[in-house]
């Protein structure tokens, strides 16, 4: 067989219809070069070019994947910020995945957008990795059934998704160049898995090129566009490229990326209408990208004259009511000693300790970042959910790293009395060109610098809470100055960590000076950047000032957290990173949490027999205390209802619905696959299909809490499992019943392997293969049916193969406990 054979099972993708094509085609026809070439790059920052005379509008496309930010990143026009991709997929709840996608496409509407950009698909390699948090799985079927979840959402409200990226940007470092050296048979079971079953079943409109290459090819010029992605899966979207991913004329004219973004500028436009006068490029090329690009346009509804095909019933989602219950059902409890929770009986005094109790992460750093409307604290969430307990806070150790900028409530805009900043963007003479009143110290204008603008000024009132030495700081891209009462206190140059527009504007260098303050005194502080000198940056703008964090009362406040231990009843210790830990653009060089958490868990821990610790943390952290603790309660990035939605799960009003989406690690030295960085730029897959708890195995290596393992508040028995035969395409299904023999109803999440110890191929030790999630009573017994289609047996050998004889099919609720329940006897050798 060859490589361009399409995968049985998977359906043609009748995506379209001949009508339609010949309507977009006629469309094209009328275009004239000038117009085409510039219609694949963006017209702006977010969105692509209108055409009036063809009756096509201008899409919007936004980030995404956890939020539907809009054309701007700015305070005053909000977002939904639901739970991080790997939150999704704690739930191993399709379902939910497909409501998940409706929320994000009534957001869409509500702020204009017509694409969003998501989700992120690329896969949990390394716990390292930077971006892990916005992925969903290590496990490359999990990852693509809740891409087809989102995907569908999304799209059957008529708004696109972009699965991303691909392929093989599974880490940050050096990630805009670096080179992934990957096998077929890797790319094909592990990295491609999750793009093929989004495309094949999920019939994805659009896919993200990624930044870097794969073995030797940049991937917006990369021959993989075409195979598999076109001609094997059939993908008849269009394929954006990463921001600014697209460099060069010729080679990503030829290959099948379609859309550079963003624009107008870009390594197309003239360059590109030179090549083709050239012949470098054939015309019928671009005719095909400009024909993507309609159809995109056709399927959101952005032309007129051709019915888009979706046409929805709005579901009506109540937004808050679901980021609160999707954060709940994510979470997962990973010790629950002496079934501490739920609190059957409220407690009557909670010890609330450590950073994130009122400063909580909700969402990842890097373009996934969504200012949201509010975010409800862990703190509110308990205060409400226990109005009559006493609670007692206190901040714990130091977590926060760099940059805080000004909280609302230390600040006040001169001009309105209010809290805030002012802002100028100021012409050469210093003529004002556009002024604006914020509520932020952190801001970000994507959508342009406004015309004539060179100057970009911000200035408030800063009104110290505590007297002493504090140290100020700006955080741009270029020059800068801050002056605190008119007296210049710094004045440098800054660079980006790279060229990535998310990097530069999200996670951009500091410059710092220390001051003193007294309380009662306000200092006036006035940033100046200088928008000429913020090179490939100079069409965006971005300022944040605050303060530096310190760690120097860690002591003091270490022993305070203890004494109010010792006080209440109850403690609850909050742990996690940052999203500058967990960011775009960089991976993390530690698993470890920041600063010394550790120690302030151990302290309470030893104070207060019942010690409940949240980890508040996208992706896998050390928790070196874990056996001395009453309960661990992972909640992720669980977004913006953070707070009612843990207390939900402390009081028992919800379950920890989440199971791990990935294999947490006792210690740093165990992860099978743990580093990130590229030798000389290229980063070598070494360890091939084996990722995850399939390296686990591989290695015999026990974890601290396996792939798939999560408590609920009951318990489940298994009544019976059979393994049935069925036909070539399904060729068998597992029926499963399962008792809740516990007091209250809850969650069980079946996961089925199968294992092939005898095998001619390399193979996982176990490898998933079905799962479900269901909702049991309390003493109620449910018939559970998995079907394992041909594809769950197949490996790649140049080709996909089936390879003939037994299949052993383990049934459990986690990677580690799946116990074998039956076989699976594939009679001939199949080829694909
Ligand atoms: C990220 C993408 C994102 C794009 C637009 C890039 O830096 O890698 O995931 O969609 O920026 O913000």
């Amino acid at each position: 067989m060859t490589e361009n054979t399409p995968v049985t099972g998977a359906p043609a993708p009748a995506f379209t219809t001949p009508e339609v094509e010949s309507a977009l085609e006629a469309k094209l026809a009328a275009l004239p070069l000038e117009v085409k070439v510039a219609l694949i790059t963006g017209g702006d920052f977010w969105s692509t070019l209108a055409v009036p005379e063809i009756g096509l509008a201008s899409m919007v496309l936004s980030d995404g994947p956890a939020g539907v930010r809009g054309a701007a990143w700015d305070e005053r026009d909000p977002s939904l910020n639901l739970p991080s991709g790997t939150a999704l997929a704690a739930t191993w709840d399709t379902a939910l995945a497909h409501t998940y996608g409706e929320v994000l496409a009534a957001e869409a509407r509500r702020k204009g957008v017509d694409v969003v950009l998501g989700p992120t698909i690329n896969m949990q390699r390394t716990p390292r990795g930077g971006r892990h948090f916005e992925a969903f799985s290590e496990d490359p079927l999990l990852s693509g059934e809740m891409a087809i979840g989102y995907t569908e959402g999304l799209q059957g409200q008529g708004i696109a998704a972009v699965p991303k990226h691909y392929v093989a940007n599974d880490s940050e470092d050096e990630r805009f160049h670096v080179n992934v050296r990957v096998d077929e048979k890797t790319l094909r079971e592990v990295y491609y898995a999750p793009f093929e079953a989004v495309v094949t079943r999920g019939e994805a409109w659009g896919i993200m090129s990624a930044y870097n290459q794969v073995n030797g090819t940049t991937m917006s010029e990369s021959p993989l566009l075409e195979a598999p992605l076109a001609t094997e899966w059939g993908f008849d979207g269009l394929v954006i490229s990463d921001w600014t991913a697209v460099r060069t004329t010729v080679a990503a004219a030829r290959s099948r990326q379609d859309l550079a973004m963003p624009g107008p500028t870009g390594p197309w436009g003239e360059k590109l209408i030179a090549a083709i006068a050239a012949g470098e490029v054939a015309e019928s090329d671009v005719d095909a990208k400009v024909l993507r690009l309609l159809r995109l346009a056709w399927r959101v509804g952005a032309l007129a004259d051709v019915e888009a095909p979706v046409r929805a019933e709005r579901p009506g989602h109540d937004p808050i009511a679901f980021a609160r219950s999707s954060a709940a059902a994510a979470m997962v409890l990973v010790r629950n000693e002496g079934a501490e929770l739920p609190w059957s009986r409220l407690p009557g005094s909670v010890a609330v300790i450590g950073e994130a109790a009122t400063l909580p992460r909700t969402q990842g750093g890097g373009s996934a970042f969504v200012v949201a409307d509010h975010v409800v604290t862990p703190l509110d969430g308990i205060a409400s959910a226990l109005p009559n307990a006493d609670l007692s806070v206190e901040p714990g150790v130091a977590v926060t790293r760099g940059l805080v900028p000004f909280p609302l409530h230390d600040v006040v805009n001169p001009e309105t009395g209010e809290p805030g900043v002012h802002v100028r963007f100021l012409d050469a003479d210093g003529g004002e060109v556009l002024v604006e009143e914020r509520r932020s110290a952190h801001l970000v204008w994507t959508g342009g610098v406004p015309a004539g603008a060179v100057t970009l000024e911000a200035t408030t009132l800063f009104r110290p809470k505590r007297s002493g030495s504090v140290e100020l700081g700006v955080e741009t891209i270029g020059s800068v100055e801050v002056f605190a009462d008119g007296e210049r206190l710094i004045d440098g140059r800054l660079s980006s960590l790279d060229d990535a527009m998310g990097t530069g504007l999200l996670a951009p260098p500091r410059l710092s000076e220390r001051i003193d303050v007294r309380v009662g005194t306000d200092i006036q502080v006035r940033v100046v950047n200088d928008l000429k000198s913020r090179g490939h940056l100079s069409n965006a703008a971005s300022i944040s000032f605050g303060l530096v964090a310190s760690d120097a009362d860690d002591d003091g406040r270490i022993r305070d957290a203890v004494a109010a231990a010792t006080a209440a009843e109850v403690a609850v210790v909050f742990v996690g990173t940052t999203n500058r830990d967990e960011s775009e653009g960089k991976d993390r060089k530690t698993l470890s949490l920041p600063g010394r958490q550790d120690e302030l868990v151990s302290a309470v821990a030893a104070a207060n027999p019942r010690t409940i610790v949240v980890v508040n943390a996208g992706s896998p952290v050390l928790m070196p205390w874990r056996r001395d603790v009453s309960a661990i309660l992972l909640t992720w990035f669980p977004g913006q209802e953070f707070g009612d939605a843990l207390a939900d799960v402390l009081t028992g009003a919800a379950e920890p619905g989440g199971r791990l989406p990935t294999t947490w690690p006792a210690t740093e030295e165990d992860v099978p696959v743990l580093s990130t960085t590229p030798t000389e730029g290229v980063l070598t897959y070494t360890e091939g299909i084996h990722i995850g708890y399939r390296a686990w195995n591989a290695a015999g290596r026990v974890p601290a809490f396996p792939f798939g393992y999560g408590l609920g508040y009951t318990t489940f028995e298994r009544v019976s499992a059979e393994v049935r035969a069925g036909t070539e395409e399904v060729p068998a299904t597992v029926i499963a019943r399962v008792r809740n023999s516990g007091e209250r109803a809850g969650k069980h999440v079946l996961q089925a392997y199968l294992t092939r110890p005898e095998t001619e191929a390399e193979r996982p030790e176990r490898w998933l293969v079905a799962f479900a999630a269901v909702e049991v009573q309390p003493g109620a017994e449910t018939e559970v049916r998995l079907e394992l289609p041909l594809r769950a047996f197949r490996h790649w050998n140049e080709g996909w193969e089936v390879e003939p004889g037994k299949y052993r099919v383990l049934l459990g609720d986690s990677a580690a406990s799946a116990r074998e329940v039956g076989t699976v006897l594939i009679a001939n050798e199949v080829s694909l």
